[in-house]
């Protein structure tokens, strides 16, 4: 069986993941106001979780025989200081996560690689966890 398809969705799940370490390490430096006590780190946590997603989805495209792309997504990443426009652009980067990740597990299913299936579900469930908590932080 072909695993292009689930490769091709790799990529594109690694390519956000190397934008979000960008967006996040730019937000936890730039982060302004009384906010930035706790929002600067927890940017930073981001960043930590990033790097770790984009190992797991590389480990992936390494046992398919993929190629794992370099570049970061090419979606711009919107310059500011004001903590509210970051957690927006969090929400949209997360849900988008999700979306990429959902999209992947049924890819994994078909291949049949429980273990790949298993550290893939995880990550998926990291970027669900992520939305929620935006979702309450920007209530
Ligand atoms: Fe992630
Ligand atoms: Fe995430």
């Amino acid at each position: 069986m072909s695993s292009s398809k689930l490769i091709e969705a790799l990529n594109e799940a690694l390519a956000w993941e190397l934008r979000a370490i960008a967006m996040y390490a730019h937000y936890s430096a730039y982060v302004s106001g009384i906010h930035r006590i706790q929002l600067s780190t927890h940017f930073n946590n981001e960043v930590t979780e990033s790097v770790q997603h984009a190992s797991v989805v590389r480990a992936a495209l390494v046992k398919l025989d993929g190629v794992a792309i370099t570049e970061r997504d090419t979606t711009p990443i919107l310059h500011t200081s004001e903590y509210k426009e970051m957690l927006n652009e969090a929400f949209k980067t997360e849900s988008i996560a999700v979306k990429t990740y959902s999209k992947i597990l049924p890819l994994v299913e078909e291949v049949g690689d429980t273990e790949l299936y298993d550290s893939l579900e995880v990550v998926y469930f990291d970027e669900q966890r992520s939305v929620e908590e935006l979702r309450m932080m920007l209530k």
